[in-house]
């Protein structure tokens, strides 16, 4: 597909494209973090944390599957593999194995901070090319984070 189809130039399209490959690549190691969060949890908070661990990792599961067919509304190939997610990510994995279920919270939230950085970035690059349709798509994205951002922060008792 030409950008030129949906009114878009090409030339515009190629970094958006560019940095929904590296939002896709972190969103894969988050959603992997997240389920060994849900299976390896511990303590009195496991009920809680268990089922909003996989509230959490469906939300990212969907907004990957969002995220891919975007890159292809776009005319360009999503990244399928995991050794280009593990190259590209910068957001690490992590070993939840005897991890504090507040560390796990932590680490969501720090995700959370980074994954919404990458997604302002995207922002900005789509507003100036005029792609409404992935500014929309990203924001909506950003503002689920923002708002399970200030109930993780809630859980762990901070401002
Ligand atoms: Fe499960």
């Amino acid at each position: 597909m030409n950008a030129k189809d949906i009114s878009l130039k090409e030339k515009e399209v190629k970094p958006i494209v560019d940095q929904l490959n590296d939002l896709l690549a972190n969103y894969h190691i988050h959603y992997q973090k997240l389920r060994g969060c849900h299976w390896n949890v511990k303590g009195s908070h496991f009920f809680t944390l268990h089922i909003k661990f996989e509230e959490l990792y469906t939300n990212a599961q969907q907004t990957i599957d969002d995220l891919a067919e975007r890159i292809l509304t776009l005319g360009k190939p999503p990244h399928s593999t995991f050794t280009d997610y593990i190259k590209v990510s910068t957001i690490k994995e992590i070993n939840t194995i005897g991890m504090k279920d507040t560390d796990m919270v932590n680490a969501i939230m720090d995700d959370f901070s980074n994954l919404i950085e990458m997604e302002r970035e995207i922002m900005k690059t789509t507003s100036e090319a005029g792609d409404d349709g992935t500014n929309d798509l990203i924001n909506s994205f950003m503002q689920f984070k923002e708002k399970n951002n200030w109930m993780l922060r809630s859980f762990c008792g901070k401002n």
